[in-house]
């Protein structure tokens, strides 16, 4: 099915929590490659999924995130038309998996976590057996995801004698064969060594290219940072965020510069006429002015973007560090910060000084800016976490059902 223009429903608009939300403006938008609407899933009588909703869009990477247990393979058991939603509504390309399974099963490729594959046939024959099975013209397609998945040159192999990567790209390959719009990857790197996971990374950023949309769980989170553009995350059956990367990051990251405002790191910089940067004292010496500690209660008598006088009650944001790498004297970088910076976080660890600060990506500039100013030769800074780390280690609160 081609990409259909839904307008009979609302647009929606991805939101920091919970998921999607209708917006009250109405206007023609392209269907969702998968729709997850108020999915509920219940074992026994533990509520494993509690009103799960999210949109992927057509041609994203999705990484949908969660620890052990969080219910991403009972989700998309559903979505694979493996097991009804008890409540709620899951569509795949504009599909009800419910009403029409058999037209959702044209359209996805499913790699379940832990499949097996038959042993003691070659490569080719077991694409060819699950082309037949596809009722897939065999010869021609075989040859070109042989060709897709690199695997053409192994092709006599028995399936035995090949590496666990190996067989998992088979597997792919296996789901490729009748050319599927959406493919559903349930863990596809679990096990594999760095260069194996590596190569699916790749494979999976060709088969976008290629126009597919590309669904994969995971909990190894520098895995789906290279790749996702979109992702979810689910802890204990409910959805805690979900949406572009980008998106969530910057939203999280006016959600850290308000809470640090409250707190004691600065506004975002401005860089009034008037400003006068501090510098900082000779290395050795301490500051002028009486001594310094920080943060909120006692702040720098000489850092006014640093101050607050009176912080409201709240929830004290979270602390973040980074690494700065010095070409050279790393201890002098450590100590401008201390003292001219007021940082109280400054630690030497080999060429890298580790800094742990309160506040949001316009306290990191003035950090870097305000080292370069004192003549510390920076060569590069880094996040003590990725991207995808970050926000999962803000948005969660750990443990499992
Ligand atoms: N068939 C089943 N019968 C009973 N409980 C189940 C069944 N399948 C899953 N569960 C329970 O549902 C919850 C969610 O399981 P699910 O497999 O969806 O989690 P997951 O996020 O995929 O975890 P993992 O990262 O370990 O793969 C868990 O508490 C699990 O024990
Ligand atoms: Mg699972």
């Amino acid at each position: 099915m081609t990409d259909v223009v839904d307008t009979t429903a609302a647009p929606e608009r991805t939101r920091i929590e919970g998921g999607t939300a209708p917006s009250p403006r109405a206007a023609p938008r392209v269907t969702p490659a998968i729709r997850v609407r108020h999915l509920w899933h219940r074992f026994g009588n533990l509520d494993v999924l509690r009103d799960v909703t999210f949109d992927v869009a057509q041609g994203e990477i999705f990484g949908f995130i969660g620890p052990n247990g969080a219910g991403k393979t009972t989700t998309i058991r559903v979505m694979a038309t493996l097991l009804e939603p008890m409540a709620g509504r899951v569509e795949v390309d504009g599909i009800d998996v419910t009403i029409d399974p058999n037209e959702v099963r044209r359209l996805i490729g499913y790699m379940p976590d832990h499949a097996g594959v038959y042993e003691r046939i070659t490569v080719r024959e077991y694409l060819e057996f699950f082309a037949d099975a596809f009722r897939v013209p065999s010869l021609s397609v075989v040859d070109a995801v042989l060709e897709l998945t690199d695997l053409g040159k192994i092709q006599d192999r028995v399936v035995a004698t090949m590496s666990k990567g190996m067989k998992q790209r088979l597997q792919l390959g296996r789901i490729l064969l009748h050319d599927p719009k959406v493919l559903i990857l349930d863990e596809p790197a679990s096990d594999l060594d760095p260069r194996a996971r590596i190569e699916i990374r790749d494979l999976l950023l060709e088969l976008r290219s290629l126009g597919k949309t590309i669904f994969l769980s995971s909990h190894i989170l520098t895995e789906l940072s290279d790749v996702c553009t979109s992702i979810a995350i689910l802890e204990k059956g409910r959805l805690v965020v979900a949406g572009p990367i980008g998106e969530i990051s910057s939203r999280l990251e006016a959600i850290r510069s308000a809470q640090a405002v409250g707190h004691t790191a600065p506004a975002p910089v401005s860089y009034s006429p008037g400003y006068r940067p501090m510098q900082a004292p000779p290395y050795g010496q301490r500051p002028a002015g009486p001594p310094m500690t920080y943060p909120a209660t006692h702040p720098h008598p000489q850092a006014p973007h640093y101050a607050h006088p009176h912080p409201p009650p709240m929830a004290a944001p979270p602390r973040r560090r980074l690494k700065i790498r010095l070409l050279s004297d790393p201890e002098r970088a450590a100590h401008i910060l201390k003292t001219g910076l007021g940082v109280p976080e400054a630690d030497v660890i080999g060429t890298f000084v580790q800094v742990g600060f309160v506040g949001g990506d316009a306290q990191i500039a003035e950090i870097v800016r305000y080292l370069v100013m004192n003549g510390a030769p920076v060569i590069g800074v880094e996040p003590e976490r990725n991207e995808l780390e970050r926000i999962f280690l803000e948005v969660t609160r750990g443990g499992v059902q």
